[in-house]
């Protein structure tokens, strides 16, 4: 015989995280470039209530109930879309999935058209990732719904790079003066640019290392007016001394068509975040990836699972902070936000 009651199966109210909202005015979330300390401080502020809802016995509040969310993936994901469907069934929302694959997408149906589509079925929120950099972009001018840029090409990962630096703020506090290595295949990574941004608008120093055929052209001059923090070094040995985060960023096989380094043996060589190279960085400094690694490439395997490795948490923090994206996102636009700011909650 059970003994639950409805008092254990009903959540707890959702306190609703602080009125101070920073100015935060976005419906859409496609990167970072224009984001300032009080909206991430907002965010990471968020993310701390969301964390508490997902320590509770019952994760579950009906803080998005009403609201219909889909995430339309153009490109392969195991952390990203399956983090933003816990986000959206832990607040209470419906979720349903597509993939191109599965989709009028594979019949030849243009994106302008599926979001209209998606829209017209019901869709309050669009989290997207595309294979195309700016695909979120079009559907953000196409529809009326909330846009969330859950990777577009070489662009941005807005989210990725919010809960890394969620990750490192729990570990180090504030980020202000840190010194972060990112190193790998900075010509495609979406994750270097997004974490780029959002980094250097919270204050840390951002070293960004890579064979030089993997740094963009003129990344140098690109950065010099608009991210001053940003500094490119080739040199992985010299570019680790006295970090307090080193992450690595994966080999995308599937990018690297045009023969960039003269081989995986000869690049792991120079640039693999191993033991040797984190003992070069400050005692105990973090080392992430935002995943999925090819350990033995980018990151050896000892590193990877070792003490000083956040890669586990990075990955658990995204649900958080995708819960606090989806939340403010949404808390002015839709029906149950507006029936949450009634005290209907
Ligand atoms: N970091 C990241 O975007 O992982 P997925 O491709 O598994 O979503």
């Amino acid at each position: 015989m059970t003994t639950e009651t409805r008092a254990d199966v009903v959540p707890a109210p959702f306190a609703a995280p602080s009125t101070d909202d920073g100015g935060w005015q976005r419906r859409h979330l496609l990167d970072l470039d224009d984001f300032t300390v009080e909206e991430l401080d907002l965010v990471m502020r968020t993310t701390d209530t969301m964390k508490e809802v997902l320590s509770r016995e019952v994760p579950r509040v009906p803080a998005l109930r009403g609201t219909t969310i889909f995430t339309l993936f153009y490109e392969n994901s195991t952390r990203t879309r399956s983090s933003f469907e816990l986000a959206g069934k832990i607040l209470g929302a419906d979720v349903i999935n597509i993939s191109a694959s599965g989709s009028s997408v594979s019949k030849g149906e243009s994106l302008v058209d599926t979001v209209k589509t998606l829209q017209a079925v019901g869709a309050d929120v669009l989290i997207m990732r595309h294979n195309r950099s700016g695909g979120p972009y079009l559907a953000a001018r196409t529809g009326q719904c909330s846009v969330v840029n859950a990777g577009d090409g070489t662009h941005a990962h807005p989210t990725q790079a919010l809960l890394d630096l969620y990750t490192m703020r729990g570990a180090l506090g504030d980020v202000r003066g840190r010194k972060v290595v990112i190193v790998g295949d900075l010509l495609h990574s979406r994750v270097a640019r997004s974490n780029a941004w959002a980094l250097t608008t919270m204050g840390a120093e951002v070293v960004v290392c890579a064979p030089p055929t993997l740094v963009p052209a003129r990344l140098g001059e690109a950065l010099e007016g608009h991210l001053p923090r940003v500094r490119v070094e080739t040199d992985l040995d010299k570019a680790v001394v006295d970090a307090d985060v080193v992450m690595a960023l994966r080999i995308q096989n599937e990018r690297m068509q045009g023969g960039y380094v003269p081989g995986v043996r000869e690049y792991s060589r120079l640039y693999q975040v191993n033991g040797e190279r984190v003992a070069r960085a400050k005692p105990g400094a973090l080392v992430m990836h935002p995943g999925p690694m090819n350990e033995g490439v980018e990151i050896s395997h000892e590193v990877a699972h070792g003490l000083q490795s956040r890669v586990e948490e990075q990955v658990t923090n995204g649900v958080a902070v995708r819960m606090a994206v989806l939340w403010l996102l949404t808390r002015n636009s839709t029906k149950a936000a507006k029936a949450a700011a009634k005290g209907a909650l």
